[in-house]
Protein backbone atom coordinates (compact mmCIF):
# COMPACT_ATOMS: atom_id res chain seq x y z
CA UNK A 1 0.00 0.00 0.00
CA UNK A 2 1.37 3.03 -0.91
CA UNK A 3 0.50 6.05 1.21
CA UNK A 4 1.80 9.66 1.26
CA UNK A 5 5.23 9.95 -1.47
CA UNK A 6 6.68 12.44 0.54
CA UNK A 7 8.47 10.43 3.44
CA UNK A 8 10.78 7.76 1.36
CA UNK A 9 14.14 7.37 0.62
CA UNK A 10 13.42 7.77 -2.89
CA UNK A 11 15.59 4.83 -4.07
CA UNK A 12 13.76 2.76 -1.42
CA UNK A 13 10.56 4.28 -2.55
CA UNK A 14 11.29 3.01 -6.15
CA UNK A 15 11.93 -0.18 -5.73
CA UNK A 16 9.48 -0.77 -3.48
CA UNK A 17 6.36 0.57 -5.87
CA UNK A 18 3.26 -1.45 -6.60
CA UNK A 19 1.57 -1.01 -9.92
CA UNK A 20 -1.77 -1.68 -11.84
CA UNK A 21 -1.29 -3.48 -14.72
CA UNK A 22 -2.73 -2.95 -18.56
CA UNK A 23 -3.04 -0.16 -21.08
CA UNK A 24 -5.61 1.92 -21.62
CA UNK A 25 -7.73 0.00 -18.61
CA UNK A 26 -9.87 2.05 -16.10
CA UNK A 27 -7.90 2.01 -13.19
CA UNK A 28 -8.97 2.82 -9.18
CA UNK A 29 -6.30 3.60 -6.62
CA UNK A 30 -6.93 5.12 -3.29
CA UNK A 31 -3.56 6.14 -1.13
CA UNK A 32 -5.65 5.81 1.96
CA UNK A 33 -8.58 3.42 2.86
CA UNK A 34 -11.91 5.09 2.14
CA UNK A 35 -10.58 8.03 0.31
CA UNK A 36 -12.23 6.71 -3.21
CA UNK A 37 -16.51 7.64 -2.96
CA UNK A 38 -18.01 4.28 -4.11
CA UNK A 39 -21.23 4.24 -6.35
CA UNK A 40 -21.10 8.37 -7.09
CA UNK A 41 -18.01 9.88 -8.21
CA UNK A 42 -19.04 13.16 -6.89
CA UNK A 43 -20.40 12.68 -3.34
CA UNK A 44 -22.25 15.68 -1.80
CA UNK A 45 -19.64 15.46 0.71
CA UNK A 46 -16.47 13.93 -0.73
CA UNK A 47 -14.76 11.59 1.80
CA UNK A 48 -12.13 12.47 3.92
CA UNK A 49 -12.68 16.40 3.60
CA UNK A 50 -11.13 15.82 0.31
CA UNK A 51 -12.00 17.75 -3.22
CA UNK A 52 -13.23 16.15 -6.05
CA UNK A 53 -11.65 17.47 -9.88
CA UNK A 54 -12.34 16.13 -13.39
CA UNK A 55 -9.48 15.93 -15.46
CA UNK A 56 -10.41 15.64 -19.47
CA UNK A 57 -7.27 14.51 -21.95
CA UNK A 58 -9.62 13.91 -25.02
CA UNK A 59 -13.12 15.70 -25.79
CA UNK A 60 -15.83 14.51 -23.72
CA UNK A 61 -18.19 13.31 -26.25
CA UNK A 62 -15.05 11.27 -28.10
CA UNK A 63 -15.99 7.46 -29.01
CA UNK A 64 -15.47 5.64 -25.36
CA UNK A 65 -12.74 3.93 -26.81
CA UNK A 66 -10.75 7.19 -27.50
CA UNK A 67 -12.01 8.69 -23.86
CA UNK A 68 -9.16 9.85 -22.03
CA UNK A 69 -10.28 11.09 -18.11
CA UNK A 70 -9.71 10.86 -14.71
CA UNK A 71 -11.52 11.73 -11.43
CA UNK A 72 -9.31 12.84 -8.72
CA UNK A 73 -9.68 13.48 -4.78
CA UNK A 74 -7.68 15.43 -3.59
CA UNK A 75 -6.48 17.84 -0.20
CA UNK A 76 -7.11 21.01 -2.42
CA UNK A 77 -8.73 21.92 -5.87
CA UNK A 78 -5.47 22.33 -8.52
CA UNK A 79 -7.08 25.91 -9.12
CA UNK A 80 -5.25 27.16 -5.99
CA UNK A 81 -2.66 28.69 -7.85
CA UNK A 82 -0.87 32.17 -8.72
CA UNK A 83 -1.11 33.60 -11.89
CA UNK A 84 1.39 32.20 -14.97
CA UNK A 85 3.96 34.16 -16.05
CA UNK A 86 6.27 33.43 -19.50
CA UNK A 87 9.72 32.49 -18.58
CA UNK A 88 12.81 31.83 -20.76
CA UNK A 89 12.73 27.58 -21.74
CA UNK A 90 16.79 27.71 -22.16
CA UNK A 91 17.31 25.22 -24.86
CA UNK A 92 13.82 23.28 -23.80
CA UNK A 93 12.35 24.96 -26.69
CA UNK A 94 9.40 25.15 -28.77
CA UNK A 95 9.18 25.32 -33.21
CA UNK A 96 8.93 28.81 -33.53
CA UNK A 97 12.42 29.08 -34.97
CA UNK A 98 12.48 25.81 -36.25
CA UNK A 99 13.59 25.38 -40.26
CA UNK A 100 13.32 22.57 -42.78
CA UNK A 101 16.33 20.28 -43.16
CA UNK A 102 16.41 17.90 -46.37
CA UNK A 103 19.94 16.59 -45.51
CA UNK A 104 20.73 13.65 -43.44
CA UNK A 105 21.90 14.38 -39.80
CA UNK A 106 23.47 13.73 -36.92
CA UNK A 107 24.35 14.48 -33.78
CA UNK A 108 26.92 13.73 -31.50
CA UNK A 109 25.60 13.58 -27.41
CA UNK A 110 25.49 16.68 -25.79
CA UNK A 111 28.09 17.56 -22.98
CA UNK A 112 28.04 17.49 -19.38
CA UNK A 113 25.31 19.78 -18.13
CA UNK A 114 26.19 22.88 -15.75
CA UNK A 115 25.60 21.48 -12.01
CA UNK A 116 22.21 21.90 -10.66
CA UNK A 117 20.51 21.52 -14.03
CA UNK A 118 17.67 19.10 -13.28
CA UNK A 119 15.07 17.38 -16.10
CA UNK A 120 13.07 20.65 -16.96
CA UNK A 121 15.92 22.69 -17.41
CA UNK A 122 18.54 19.95 -18.70
CA UNK A 123 16.01 19.54 -21.71
CA UNK A 124 17.19 20.47 -25.63
CA UNK A 125 15.19 20.32 -28.24
CA UNK A 126 16.13 19.16 -31.40
CA UNK A 127 12.92 20.00 -33.56
CA UNK A 128 9.83 18.13 -34.37
CA UNK A 129 6.60 19.08 -36.58
CA UNK A 130 3.21 20.63 -36.40
CA UNK A 131 1.62 22.61 -33.59
CA UNK A 132 0.79 22.50 -30.29
CA UNK A 133 -1.93 24.73 -30.53
CA UNK A 134 -3.74 22.60 -33.60
CA UNK A 135 -2.81 19.33 -31.91
CA UNK A 136 -0.69 18.25 -34.41
CA UNK A 137 2.93 17.03 -34.81
CA UNK A 138 5.42 16.15 -32.40
CA UNK A 139 8.83 17.37 -31.13
CA UNK A 140 12.00 15.40 -29.87
CA UNK A 141 14.04 16.58 -27.26
CA UNK A 142 17.39 14.85 -25.06
CA UNK A 143 17.74 15.80 -21.55
CA UNK A 144 20.72 16.09 -19.56
CA UNK A 145 20.29 16.57 -15.84
CA UNK A 146 22.60 15.86 -12.40
CA UNK A 147 19.92 17.34 -10.01
CA UNK A 148 16.15 16.55 -8.80
CA UNK A 149 13.99 18.74 -9.58
CA UNK A 150 13.06 20.40 -6.12
CA UNK A 151 9.77 22.26 -4.67
CA UNK A 152 8.91 22.08 -8.32
CA UNK A 153 5.86 20.31 -11.04
CA UNK A 154 6.26 20.39 -14.47
CA UNK A 155 3.55 19.69 -16.59
CA UNK A 156 2.76 19.92 -20.64
CA UNK A 157 -0.07 21.77 -21.85
CA UNK A 158 1.14 20.52 -25.36
CA UNK A 159 1.26 16.99 -25.34
CA UNK A 160 2.24 13.63 -23.98
CA UNK A 161 5.74 13.13 -22.96
CA UNK A 162 7.40 9.65 -24.04
CA UNK A 163 10.70 9.83 -21.74
CA UNK A 164 13.22 6.93 -22.38
CA UNK A 165 16.15 6.62 -20.14
CA UNK A 166 19.80 5.91 -21.34
CA UNK A 167 21.72 6.10 -17.81
CA UNK A 168 20.84 6.98 -15.08
CA UNK A 169 17.42 5.83 -12.94
CA UNK A 170 14.61 8.39 -11.99
CA UNK A 171 11.39 8.37 -10.00
CA UNK A 172 8.93 10.44 -11.22
CA UNK A 173 6.20 11.57 -8.85
CA UNK A 174 3.05 12.37 -10.07
CA UNK A 175 -0.38 13.29 -9.55
CA UNK A 176 -1.27 9.68 -10.19
CA UNK A 177 1.56 8.39 -8.14
CA UNK A 178 5.12 7.29 -8.73
CA UNK A 179 6.79 5.84 -11.40
CA UNK A 180 10.38 3.59 -11.40
CA UNK A 181 11.85 4.82 -14.81
CA UNK A 182 15.25 2.58 -15.26
CA UNK A 183 17.33 2.52 -18.68
CA UNK A 184 15.67 0.23 -21.26
CA UNK A 185 12.65 1.43 -19.71
CA UNK A 186 9.97 4.23 -21.32
CA UNK A 187 7.24 6.40 -19.56
CA UNK A 188 4.21 7.92 -20.73
CA UNK A 189 3.41 11.09 -19.12
CA UNK A 190 -0.11 12.40 -20.09
CA UNK A 191 -0.90 15.71 -21.61
CA UNK A 192 -1.32 18.40 -18.53
CA UNK A 193 -0.47 15.70 -15.39
CA UNK A 194 1.71 17.59 -13.15
CA UNK A 195 5.43 15.68 -12.35
CA UNK A 196 8.63 15.96 -10.61
CA UNK A 197 11.59 14.17 -11.74
CA UNK A 198 13.77 13.27 -9.03
CA UNK A 199 17.05 11.65 -9.70
CA UNK A 200 18.31 8.24 -8.30
CA UNK A 201 21.62 8.40 -10.17
CA UNK A 202 24.27 11.11 -9.93
CA UNK A 203 23.59 11.37 -14.02
CA UNK A 204 20.18 11.14 -15.81
CA UNK A 205 20.11 11.68 -19.66
CA UNK A 206 17.60 10.35 -21.45
CA UNK A 207 15.58 10.81 -25.04
CA UNK A 208 12.24 12.36 -24.57
CA UNK A 209 9.16 12.55 -27.75
CA UNK A 210 6.23 15.06 -27.51
CA UNK A 211 3.42 14.37 -28.81
CA UNK A 212 1.07 16.82 -29.63
CA UNK A 213 -1.29 15.08 -31.99
CA UNK A 214 -3.85 12.48 -30.37
CA UNK A 215 -2.97 10.51 -27.20
CA UNK A 216 -0.83 7.26 -28.20
CA UNK A 217 -2.37 4.16 -28.70
CA UNK A 218 -1.55 0.48 -29.45
CA UNK A 219 -0.86 -0.45 -32.76
CA UNK A 220 -3.75 -2.52 -34.44
CA UNK A 221 -2.51 -6.22 -34.97
CA UNK A 222 -4.12 -7.48 -38.24
CA UNK A 223 -3.34 -10.39 -39.09
CA UNK A 224 -0.82 -10.71 -36.20
CA UNK A 225 -3.41 -11.84 -34.08
CA UNK A 226 -3.91 -10.27 -30.53
CA UNK A 227 -0.71 -11.19 -29.25
CA UNK A 228 2.27 -9.75 -30.61
CA UNK A 229 4.24 -6.26 -30.33
CA UNK A 230 3.77 -4.46 -27.17
CA UNK A 231 1.37 -6.89 -25.03
CA UNK A 232 -1.22 -4.03 -22.75
CA UNK A 233 -1.21 -6.21 -19.41
CA UNK A 234 3.21 -5.01 -19.48
CA UNK A 235 2.05 -1.76 -19.71
CA UNK A 236 2.17 -0.25 -15.44
CA UNK A 237 0.30 2.69 -14.23
CA UNK A 238 1.07 3.80 -10.97
CA UNK A 239 -1.32 3.32 -7.33
CA UNK A 240 -2.82 5.81 -5.46
CA UNK A 241 0.18 8.32 -3.87
CA UNK A 242 0.12 12.20 -2.23
CA UNK A 243 2.65 14.16 -1.28
CA UNK A 244 1.24 16.46 2.19
CA UNK A 245 3.03 19.33 1.47
CA UNK A 246 2.36 22.95 2.78
CA UNK A 247 5.55 25.46 1.69
CA UNK A 248 5.84 26.87 -1.95
CA UNK A 249 5.85 24.99 -4.71
CA UNK A 250 6.86 26.38 -8.23
CA UNK A 251 4.59 25.23 -11.54
CA UNK A 252 6.04 25.41 -15.20
CA UNK A 253 4.04 24.45 -18.05
CA UNK A 254 5.07 24.56 -21.82
CA UNK A 255 1.91 25.87 -22.89
CA UNK A 256 1.51 26.47 -26.59
CA UNK A 257 5.28 26.32 -27.28
CA UNK A 258 6.28 28.46 -24.30
CA UNK A 259 7.25 28.18 -20.85
CA UNK A 260 4.93 29.31 -17.97
CA UNK A 261 5.56 29.59 -13.94
CA UNK A 262 3.36 29.94 -10.90
CA UNK A 263 3.70 28.52 -7.52
CA UNK A 264 1.28 26.73 -5.17
CA UNK A 265 1.36 27.21 -1.90
CA UNK A 266 0.97 23.29 -0.95
CA UNK A 267 2.42 20.68 -3.02
CA UNK A 268 -0.21 19.79 -6.23
CA UNK A 269 0.78 16.22 -6.45
CA UNK A 270 -1.80 16.05 -3.36
CA UNK A 271 -4.03 13.51 -4.96
CA UNK A 272 -4.99 11.28 -2.36
CA UNK A 273 -7.09 8.67 -4.89
CA UNK A 274 -8.56 8.66 -8.28
CA UNK A 275 -10.50 6.86 -11.10
CA UNK A 276 -9.92 6.97 -14.81
CA UNK A 277 -7.45 6.38 -17.65
CA UNK A 278 -5.98 9.48 -18.28
CA UNK A 279 -3.03 8.45 -16.24
CA UNK A 280 0.89 7.63 -16.75
CA UNK A 281 2.92 4.84 -17.79
CA UNK A 282 6.06 2.57 -17.55
CA UNK A 283 6.99 0.08 -19.77
CA UNK A 284 10.11 -2.20 -19.87
CA UNK A 285 11.38 -2.10 -23.70
CA UNK A 286 12.97 -5.70 -23.14
CA UNK A 287 8.47 -6.75 -22.87
CA UNK A 288 8.34 -6.01 -26.70
CA UNK A 289 7.66 -9.04 -28.90
CA UNK A 290 9.64 -8.65 -32.10
CA UNK A 291 7.87 -9.99 -35.11
CA UNK A 292 9.66 -10.87 -38.29
CA UNK A 293 10.62 -12.95 -41.27
CA UNK A 294 11.08 -16.79 -40.72
CA UNK A 295 11.80 -17.54 -44.56
CA UNK A 296 13.38 -14.82 -46.30
CA UNK A 297 13.20 -11.46 -46.91
CA UNK A 298 12.13 -8.31 -44.55
CA UNK A 299 8.66 -7.25 -42.63
CA UNK A 300 8.28 -3.51 -43.00
CA UNK A 301 9.59 -1.66 -39.73
CA UNK A 302 6.56 -0.69 -38.96
CA UNK A 303 6.75 -4.14 -36.81
CA UNK A 304 8.84 -2.38 -34.26
CA UNK A 305 5.67 0.07 -33.54
CA UNK A 306 5.59 0.39 -29.43
CA UNK A 307 2.90 3.03 -29.60
CA UNK A 308 1.29 4.99 -32.25
CA UNK A 309 -0.47 8.53 -32.48
CA UNK A 310 -3.15 7.91 -34.56
CA UNK A 311 -4.67 10.84 -37.29
CA UNK A 312 -7.87 11.15 -38.73
CA UNK A 313 -6.68 8.93 -41.97
CA UNK A 314 -6.76 5.44 -41.08
CA UNK A 315 -3.34 3.82 -41.34
CA UNK A 316 -1.40 7.06 -40.98
CA UNK A 317 0.33 8.16 -37.77
CA UNK A 318 1.33 11.36 -36.73
CA UNK A 319 4.17 9.27 -35.80
CA UNK A 320 5.04 5.93 -34.19
CA UNK A 321 6.88 5.10 -31.27
CA UNK A 322 9.66 2.29 -32.49
CA UNK A 323 12.29 -0.12 -30.34
CA UNK A 324 14.44 -2.29 -31.50
CA UNK A 325 16.14 -4.75 -29.42
CA UNK A 326 17.84 -8.21 -29.39
CA UNK A 327 16.54 -10.53 -32.12
CA UNK A 328 17.16 -14.02 -34.04
CA UNK A 329 18.20 -13.36 -37.85
CA UNK A 330 16.96 -16.58 -39.55
CA UNK A 331 16.19 -14.80 -43.53
CA UNK A 332 17.77 -17.04 -45.54
CA UNK A 333 19.18 -15.90 -49.44
CA UNK A 334 18.49 -12.29 -47.86
CA UNK A 335 20.09 -9.12 -47.57
CA UNK A 336 19.53 -9.12 -43.61
CA UNK A 337 20.68 -6.02 -42.47
CA UNK A 338 18.04 -2.87 -43.92
CA UNK A 339 17.59 -2.69 -47.23
CA UNK A 340 18.56 0.78 -49.02
CA UNK A 341 15.37 2.98 -48.56
CA UNK A 342 13.59 6.25 -49.24
CA UNK A 343 10.48 6.62 -46.93
CA UNK A 344 7.72 9.53 -47.46
CA UNK A 345 8.00 9.69 -43.61
CA UNK A 346 10.86 10.61 -41.45
CA UNK A 347 12.76 8.97 -38.72
CA UNK A 348 14.98 9.97 -35.50
CA UNK A 349 16.92 7.46 -34.50
CA UNK A 350 17.89 7.48 -30.79
CA UNK A 351 20.50 5.09 -29.23
CA UNK A 352 19.71 3.88 -24.90
CA UNK A 353 22.22 0.74 -25.38
CA UNK A 354 25.65 0.21 -27.85
CA UNK A 355 25.84 -3.47 -28.38
CA UNK A 356 28.55 -5.42 -27.15
CA UNK A 357 30.40 -5.33 -30.75
CA UNK A 358 30.20 -1.68 -29.98
CA UNK A 359 28.38 2.01 -31.09
CA UNK A 360 26.81 1.15 -34.76
CA UNK A 361 26.34 3.57 -37.24
CA UNK A 362 23.66 5.44 -35.18
CA UNK A 363 26.28 6.80 -32.59
CA UNK A 364 26.68 6.19 -29.03
CA UNK A 365 23.82 6.76 -26.23
CA UNK A 366 22.30 10.14 -26.89
CA UNK A 367 23.40 10.50 -30.33
CA UNK A 368 20.45 11.78 -32.48
CA UNK A 369 20.07 10.80 -36.73
CA UNK A 370 17.11 12.32 -38.55
CA UNK A 371 16.67 10.80 -41.86
CA UNK A 372 13.39 13.39 -42.87
CA UNK A 373 11.29 13.00 -46.17
CA UNK A 374 12.66 10.81 -48.78
CA UNK A 375 16.01 10.75 -47.73
CA UNK A 376 17.97 8.04 -49.33
CA UNK A 377 20.22 5.80 -46.42
CA UNK A 378 20.84 2.49 -45.36
CA UNK A 379 24.30 0.98 -44.68
CA UNK A 380 27.56 2.92 -45.26
CA UNK A 381 29.78 1.14 -47.86
CA UNK A 382 31.96 -1.06 -45.54
CA UNK A 383 29.18 -2.36 -43.93
CA UNK A 384 27.23 -3.46 -47.40
CA UNK A 385 30.62 -5.24 -48.40
CA UNK A 386 30.89 -6.70 -44.99
CA UNK A 387 27.47 -8.18 -45.50
CA UNK A 388 27.47 -9.13 -49.23
CA UNK A 389 30.73 -11.31 -48.63
CA UNK A 390 29.75 -12.65 -45.73
CA UNK A 391 29.76 -16.74 -46.06
CA UNK A 392 26.57 -18.80 -45.18
CA UNK A 393 23.72 -17.35 -43.87
CA UNK A 394 23.08 -19.41 -40.37
CA UNK A 395 20.52 -18.57 -37.77
CA UNK A 396 22.03 -15.87 -35.54
CA UNK A 397 21.12 -14.25 -32.62
CA UNK A 398 22.17 -9.98 -32.85
CA UNK A 399 22.53 -8.40 -29.47
CA UNK A 400 22.32 -4.90 -31.10
CA UNK A 401 21.51 -3.05 -27.72
CA UNK A 402 18.34 -1.04 -27.49
CA UNK A 403 17.74 1.72 -30.08
CA UNK A 404 14.44 4.18 -30.22
CA UNK A 405 13.12 5.19 -33.65
CA UNK A 406 10.49 8.28 -33.91
CA UNK A 407 8.93 7.39 -37.44
CA UNK A 408 7.08 10.61 -38.19
CA UNK A 409 4.54 11.35 -41.44
CA UNK A 410 5.75 14.59 -41.85
CA UNK A 411 9.31 16.24 -42.16
CA UNK A 412 11.11 17.96 -38.88
CA UNK A 413 11.70 20.88 -38.89
CA UNK A 414 14.83 21.71 -36.85
CA UNK A 415 15.76 24.11 -33.77
CA UNK A 416 18.54 26.86 -34.41
CA UNK A 417 20.22 25.08 -31.85
CA UNK A 418 20.17 21.70 -33.40
CA UNK A 419 21.04 23.54 -36.73
CA UNK A 420 24.14 25.37 -35.47
CA UNK A 421 25.16 22.59 -32.52
CA UNK A 422 28.86 21.78 -32.25
CA UNK A 423 27.92 18.41 -32.01
CA UNK A 424 26.33 18.18 -35.43
CA UNK A 425 28.29 16.52 -37.76
CA UNK A 426 28.30 18.50 -40.49
CA UNK A 427 30.29 15.83 -43.21
CA UNK A 428 27.85 13.33 -42.59
CA UNK A 429 27.38 12.62 -46.33
CA UNK A 430 31.06 11.71 -46.24
CA UNK A 431 29.48 7.86 -45.17
CA UNK A 432 27.37 6.78 -47.98
CA UNK A 433 30.16 7.77 -50.76
CA UNK A 434 33.11 5.15 -52.40
CA UNK A 435 30.52 2.47 -52.83
CA UNK A 436 31.79 0.28 -55.16
CA UNK A 437 30.80 -0.35 -58.74
CA UNK A 438 29.70 -4.00 -59.30
CA UNK A 439 27.70 -3.81 -62.65
CA UNK A 440 29.80 -4.75 -65.23
CA UNK A 441 30.41 -2.12 -67.89
CA UNK A 442 29.57 -3.05 -71.54
CA UNK A 443 32.05 -2.17 -74.11
CA UNK A 444 29.57 -0.79 -76.45
CA UNK A 445 28.61 1.91 -73.07
CA UNK A 446 32.56 2.28 -72.22
CA UNK A 447 33.18 3.42 -76.30
CA UNK A 448 30.07 5.92 -76.41
CA UNK A 449 31.67 7.34 -72.72
CA UNK A 450 34.81 8.03 -74.52
CA UNK A 451 33.88 10.24 -77.48
FE1 LIG B 1 15.46 4.19 -42.22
Amino acid sequence: MSTRSDQADPRKTAESLEYLHGFGNLHSSEAVPGALPAGNSTPHRPPLGLYTERFHGASMTEPRGNSRQAWMYRIRPSAQHGPFSRIDGGTFRGLADAQTEMNRSSWNPQPDPKPGTDFVSGLWTFGGHGDPAERTGMAVHVYAANASMKDTVFSNSDGEMLITPFEGALLVRTEFGLLHVKPGDVALIPRGVRFRVELLDAMARGYVAENFGRPLVLPELGPLGSTALADPKDFRAPVAAYEDVERPVQAIVKYCGELWSSTYDHSPLDVVAWHGNHVPYVYDLHSFMTVGTLSHGHADPSVYTVLTSPTDTPGVANFDFCSVVGRWEVAMDSFRPPYYHRNIGSEFVGIVKTPPFGPTMFGEPGAGMLHNMLAPHGLWPEGDVATTNAAALEPEWIDIGLAIFYDSRLPLKLTRQALESPQRQHDFDKHWQGFERRFPRSPLQEDINAR
